[in-house]
């Protein structure tokens, strides 16, 4: 018989996290591995993923940089098949990767718009579907982890981001749309929604005085997150511990929501 603790254990689990280079995603591709699941770290970057890998390795954990952009079908198709190469098969899937361009509405190019949706929104999509695909085939359920944002829920201020608030927003229902789509296979579909987090994202904004002061001042804990802040609850649903929930987004944000 295990303890309620065992239920959090993801020992012999192989997982994708993209973006796993740095910043949240670095923190969400150790959690994992600590908790026993072996890792593929989906990145753009080569240098930065391969470093995680390293990482992992080091604290005795299994892990695969396969170099990705979430941008492109090709990428994501040979993601999976590498990962099903090294570790036999996918049990869950963090969709992390993400970027965000500041511009006023009325200035934003063609081009960017499109890069933010292609990423946060487009990336994400078929990421879960070519997952979902080899999921089904395994049929042995499966877990899929979607990083939202508070910005799906409300508007930051100053600085404008329409296209960034937008994607994420979109990213809250269509994780309540594959949840529902995909239950009868048993593969949960979740997401986390960070407040502000101290990530290279956010970090040099934090100490500007256009921005730092107004973010804290909107922050009932009047300070950013620590990534490390999200890992249990990055664990939680990717583990059995969670067998109940689908199609949620669980808010982390020191209360910005609150106000
Ligand atoms: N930092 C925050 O305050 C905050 C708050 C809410 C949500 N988020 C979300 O959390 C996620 C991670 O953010 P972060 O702060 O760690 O950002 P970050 O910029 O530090 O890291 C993002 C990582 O994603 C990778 N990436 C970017 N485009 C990619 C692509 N096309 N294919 C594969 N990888 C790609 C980057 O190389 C980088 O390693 C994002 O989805 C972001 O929107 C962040």
């Amino acid at each position: 018989m295990g303890t309620l603790l065992d239920k959090f254990s993801l020992k012999g689990q192989v997982g994708i996290v993209t973006g796993g280079g740095q910043g949240l995603g670095k923190v969400f591709s150790l959690a994992y591995a600590e908790t026993g699941a072996s890792v593929v770290v989906a990145e753009l970057n080569q240098d930065t993923g391969s470093e995680t890998v390293k990482d992992i390795e080091a604290i005795g954990g299994k892990a695969l940089f396969v170099e990705t952009d979430v941008k492109s079908r090709i990428s994501i198709e040979s993601l999976m098949e590498k990962t099903v190469e090294r570790f036999g098969r996918i049990d869950f899937l963090m969709n992390n990767a993400g970027i965000t361009k500041w511009c006023p509405a009325e200035s934003v190019i063609e081009e960017d718009w499109k890069e933010v949706m292609d990423v946060n929104l487009n990336g994400l999509f078929y990421c879960s579907q070519a997952a979902a695909r080899q999921m089904i085939k395994q049929k042995r359920g499966g877990r899929i982890i979607n990083i939202a944002s508070m910005s799906g829920y409300i508007v930051n201020r100053p600085q404008p981001q329409a296209s960034y608030n937008t994607s994420k927003a979109a990213v809250i229902h269509l994780t309540k749309s594959l949840a529902a789509e995909w239950a009868p296979y048993n593969i949960r579909v979740n997401a986390i929604a960070p407040g502000y987090m101290d990530t290279a994202m956010t970090h040099k904004a934090f100490e500007d005085p256009a921005y730092g002061p107004i973010w804290t001042d909107s922050i009932p804990m009047r300070r950013p997150g620590r990534p490390e802040e999200l890992a249990p609850l990055a664990v939680f649903l990717a583990s059995e511990a969670s067998s109940y929930v689908t199609g949620s987004t669980i808010l982390i944000d020191g209360g910005y929501t609150a106000w």
